[in-house]
C-alpha cells in the first residue's frame, strides 16, 4: 500500500493523529459531561432501567441554563405592565397625547364646539349628546354611554368603531397611548 516509505509515514501519522484526536475528544466529552452533571452519568448504574432512561438527559437539558434565563427575563415584563396600564393611565402623559385632539375638540366644561363636540365629562357621557352640535346619523344611531372600554374601541379606530362617523382621526394603535389619554378624559368636567 505505501510506495515508499515517506507516504507510509504520512499514512501513519495521519492514522496516529486521528486516534489522538478521538481519544482527546472521548475524553472532553467524558470531563464535559462531569462538569455539567457532576456524578450525575453514575447515578442510573443500581437500577439497568433507569440507565436507559438516563442518557438522554444529560445531553438534552445542557443548553438549557442559558437559554431559560432571557426568556423568564422578558415575558413577564409585557404581561405585568399591559393590565396596568389599562387600569390606570397617566394623565398627565394623556394631556400631550389631546393634542392631538384639540384643532377639533375642545376639553373644558362649557367650552364651545369646534369640527368635533366640546369634551367636558365625556367618560360617561351619552353618545351624541353634546348640546347644540350636529351628530351625524352613524354617532346618533346609539345614545349609550362613553365607557371606558367603548372609548378605548372607538379611539383604536374611529371609522372601524362606529361606521360612517365624522371624525376624521386615524386612530391611536397604541394601547398605553389610549390608557393614558382615556386617564386625561376622566378628567375632564361636566359639560
Ligand atoms: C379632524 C377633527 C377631529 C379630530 C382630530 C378628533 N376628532 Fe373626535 N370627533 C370629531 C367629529 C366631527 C366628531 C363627531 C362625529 C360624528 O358626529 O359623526 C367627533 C366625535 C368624537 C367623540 C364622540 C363625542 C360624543 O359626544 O359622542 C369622541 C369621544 C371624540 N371625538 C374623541 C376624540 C379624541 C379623544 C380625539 C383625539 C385623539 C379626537 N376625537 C380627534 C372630530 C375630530
Amino acid at each position: 500500500m505505501c510506495e515508499n516509505r515517506c507516504s507510509c509515514m504520512n499514512a501513519c501519522l495521519a492514522w496516529a493523529g486521528g486516534l489522538a484526536g478521538a481519544v482527546l475528544f472521548a475524553l472532553l466529552l467524558h470531563f464535559g459531561v462531569d462538569l455539567v452533571y457532576p456524578g450525575g452519568h453514575k447515578a442510573p448504574v443500581p437500577a439497568p432501567v433507569a440507565a436507559s432512561v438516563a442518557p438522554p438527559t444529560p445531553a438534552a437539558p445542557a443548553p438549557a441554563p442559558s437559554t431559560p434565563a432571557p426568556v423568564a427575563d422578558a415575558a413577564p415584563a409585557p404581561a405585568v405592565s399591559q393590565p396596568a396600564l389599562a387600569a390606570s393611565g397617566d394623565a398627565k402623559a394623556g394631556l400631550k397625547i389631546f393634542r392631538q385632539c384639540v384643532n377639533c375638540h375642545t376639553a373644558e366644561a362649557g367650552g364651545k364646539h369646534r369640527v368635533g363636540p366640546n369634551l367636558a365629562g365625556i367618560v360617561g357621557r351619552a353618545r351624541a349628546s353634546a348640546a347644540g352640535f350636529k351628530y351625524s346619523d352613524a354617532m346618533k344611531s346609539s345614545g349609550e354611554p362613553w365607557t371606558e372600554a367603548l372609548l378605548d374601541t372607538y379611539l383604536t379606530d374611529p371609522a372601524k368603531a362606529v361606521p360612517g362617523n365624522r371624525m376624521s382621526f386615524k386612530g391611536l394603535a397604541k394601547a398605553e397611548e389610549r390608557a393614558d389619554l382615556i386617564a386625561y378624559l376622566k378628567t375632564l368636567g361636566a359639560h
